[in-house]
């Protein structure tokens, strides 16, 4: 059984589950470079990598399950087993403009800057409005502020970053959270090992 484990924000609380679900993580928690790791009698192989890579070795059967968040999830799509909200990295999408700014007003077609135009363009069409995208590699907050867009679409955490740079949320995109995927085939062929490692996590959850 190999999982991928998304690297960053993520990580921290997903080892903590695993610990909590009676898994010996003990050289994860060494802190080295090293980027797969076989946990001792468990029969489980942990893969470390970037949110997007989980889904595309989740998807391509090298690795049979993986935690992600939900943004990544939404922003690429894929054919995967979404199985379990694990209800920590709790965020949310949101529009967020200048303060004061009305980005629905007006006759021009809104410009909206994000790291994720994939939500903001489906954000928009749910809405049947056209909207015009500019990516952004990070600190979208800085898009509108420079005058380069009307709006962004990002993750709000605590609000802390939008209040400081004078932005406020217009509309609330989408809930956030970790989530365990499951590759296609993996999940008849190797079926009961899954639901083990899942029954697994989830009693760590309850603890
Ligand atoms: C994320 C997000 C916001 C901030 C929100 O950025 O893009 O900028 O966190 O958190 P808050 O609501 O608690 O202030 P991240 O820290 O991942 O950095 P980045 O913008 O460089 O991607």
């Amino acid at each position: 059984m190999r999982i991928a484990l998304t690297k960053g924000r993520l990580e921290k609380k997903t080892l903590a589950l695993l610990k909590a679900a009676g898994y010996d993580i003990s050289e994860l928690e060494a802190g080295t470079r090293k980027l797969i790791f076989t946990l001792p009698d468990s029969g489980v192989e942990i893969v470390l990598s970037k949110a997007a890579d989980v889904i595309t070795y989740v998807e391509h059967g090298v690795c049979d399950m993986g935690v992600v968040g939900k943004d990544t999830i939404m922003e690429k799509g894929g054919s995967f087993y979404e199985m379990v909200d694990l209800g920590f990295g709790k965020c949310r999408f949101a529009l967020a403009t200048k303060k004061g700014k009305d980005v629905y007003g007006g006759y021009k077609t809104p410009v909206i800057a994000t790291k994720y135009p994939a939500v903001t363009k489906a954000f928009f069409n749910k809405k049947n409005m056209d909207v015009e995208t500019i990516k952004i590699e990070g600190s979208v907050e800085l898009a509108p502020l420079l005058e380069l867009a009307d709006g962004i679409v990002d993750i709000v955490e605590t609000g802390t970053t939008l209040k400081e740079n004078g932005l406020e949320v217009v509309e609330d995109v989408a809930p956030i959270s970790a989530r365990v995927i499951v590759n296609l085939a993996s999940a008849k062929m190797k079926k009961a090992a899954i639901q083990k490692v899942i029954a697994e996590l989830e009693s760590g959850l309850e603890k």
